[in-house]
Formats: structure tokens, sequence, C-alpha cells
């Protein structure tokens, strides 16, 4: 499960009051005044897919997935979840994102407990989050309170929270955006191990082109907003991937810049 399709979809917000101008060049915003966001999203992500999003800031990422998951609605088009129609939120779609969620004042184990959805049996809910905290890469930390670990541990034991509960869709809106080099390219590998191991529904959205390329199943660039699908391409490229071993990749690397408007320092 974890199968998306978007047909047509379009949003926009209506503005609820007038807003002052933030600089003399900026339109007056009215009330009423409409922004649009999404302009005809025609997109499917196939089951267990790790799907990566990139695109300008300001797009519509963010807007999009929140879409998916239920927080917010279409102004038009059609959005099918496993063939139904999505209605609001549910424990199925589960967010990770750029700051940590964390409870300061409780240890791994039971942040991860938090996330566990409805097991009576004790011995079962045990052994499901040992299990979730073994794929994250934190056995023998489970005591450690999160002020005690790296930003990259920290970020991993959000993971394994929101797995537990057994989502069929995780969204991570740039969920490294905080992290240091050496620890996003990891954190990069662990993904994509994680990814195999669960065979989830990820969605994954980045500024990183590199990032997008190395880890996705399927690569989706939008254009400035209003978001349009620019690029929508399923990745063959077996892991790891190496840029510099793989001229497939490569070029498909400097295209990607390229529709970027990016033709240096590659
Ligand atoms: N609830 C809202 N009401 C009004 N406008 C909104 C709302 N949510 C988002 N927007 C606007 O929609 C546009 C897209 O926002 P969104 O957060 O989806 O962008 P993004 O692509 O995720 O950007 P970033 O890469 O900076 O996170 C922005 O102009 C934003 O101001
Ligand atoms: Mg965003």
């Amino acid at each position: 499960m974890g199968h998306v399709l978007i047909r047509q979809l379009c949003k926009s917000f209506v503005e609820r009051r007038a807003k002052r101008r933030t600089a003399d060049t900026d339109p007056l915003v009215r009330k009423g005044d409409s922004l649009s966001v999404l302009d005809n999203i025609d997109l499917e992500f196939q089951d267990g897919e790790l799907v990566c999003i990139l695109g300008p800031s300001g797009c519509g990422k963010t807007t999009l997935c929140r879409i998916i998951a239920g927080f917010d609605y279409p102004t038009s088009g059609v959005l099918l979840v496993d063939g139904k129609e999505v209605t609001g939120p549910t424990p199925d779609s589960i967010f990770v994102f750029q700051h940590s969620g964390l409870l300061p004042w409780m240890t791994v184990w039971e942040n991860v407990k938090l996330g566990v959805r409805s097991l009576n049996n004790k011995k079962e809910m045990t052994e499901r989050i040992q299990e979730y905290i073994d794929i994250v890469d934190l056995k023998g930390f489970e005591h450690l309170y999160p002020s005690q670990l790296s930003g990259g541990m920290q970020r991993r034991a959000e993971i394994a929270r929101a797995l537990v509960g057994n989502p069929e869709i995780l969204f991570m809106d740039e969920p490294f955006a905080g992290l240091d080099f050496l620890t996003r390219l990891r954190m990069r590998e662990e993904i994509i191990n994680m990814h195999e191991l669960i065979q989830r529904t990820i969605i994954f959205i980045t500024h990183d082109i590199d990032e997008a390329l190395v880890m996705a199943d399927r690569v989706v660039l939008f254009s400035d907003r209003p978001a349009r699908v620019k690029m929508d391409m399923k990745l063959d490229f077996p892991h790891p991937r190496d840029f510099h071993r793989d001229p497939n990749l490569e070029n498909l690397r400097r295209r990607v810049y390229s529709d970027l408007g990016v033709h240096y320092a590659l």
C-alpha cells in the first residue's frame, strides 16, 4: 500500500485579509486575492517508491505533501491514495520535519514508544520498538535523552518514531536541512538502507539535487510557483550510486542542473 495518484490537481490560497506590502515593489495583497500554488499536477507514485521532490523555495512542495497527507485539500483535481479519496489526516501518513520533534524529557525509547499505534500486547510492543530502533541503527542508545544525541541520531530517532506506527506513506520535509555535510551524506545512505528494509512509500523533499539523484527511485522537479511538473523521472540506477563512475548518472545530473539554469561549478 502507499500508492498515490494525482490528476490535474490545482491549489490556490485565498487571502483572508489585506496585507501590508513588505517592499515598494511587492504587489498589494487584498482580501479575497487568490494565490495559485499548484497548477495542473499529474503524478503517480508507486507503492514502496522513494520519491524525491525538488523545486525552488516557495513553489508548493510542502503544500502538495500536506494535501496528500490530508492536512489540506486541493482546489480542484483528483487525489487518490490507495484508490481512495483523501478526506483528512490519518496515522497512515506521517511527517518528519526539518526541526527535531523529539520530546526532550523522554529517552529515545520513550520517544519511539509514542509512535506505536494500538498494540495491547506488551511483548509485541517492546519487540516492535526495538525492531525500529535497530533499523535506524540506534541500538545501545535507547536510554539516552535527545540532548545526549548528535543531530543525525536525533533525526534517526524521529524516523524510528514515525515508522513504528507502520504508516503507508512517510513524508520527509527537508529532514537533513540542519545537519552538517558529512552527517548528511551518512543519513542519505541510511535512508536508502532503511527504505530497502521497510519497502514503504517515502516522499522526500530536498533542495539538494545530488541528494535526490543518489537516493530516489523517482525524482520530481517542480517549476517556480505556481508549481508545474517540469520533470518526473524514474531512476533505475543501482545503489550505491556514484556520479564519477556512472556517466549516465552524471549526464542526468548535468541535465537537471541545466534545467534549473545552472551550467557552471558542476
Ligand atoms: N496556509 C497558507 N495560506 C496562504 N498561503 C500559503 C499557505 N501555505 C503556503 N502558502 C503559500 O504557498 C506557497 C508555497 O508554499 P510551500 O510551503 O508549499 O512552498 P515550498 O515549495 O515548500 O517552499 P520551501 O522550499 O521554502 O519550503 C508560498 O507562497 C506560501 O506563502
Ligand atoms: Mg517547504
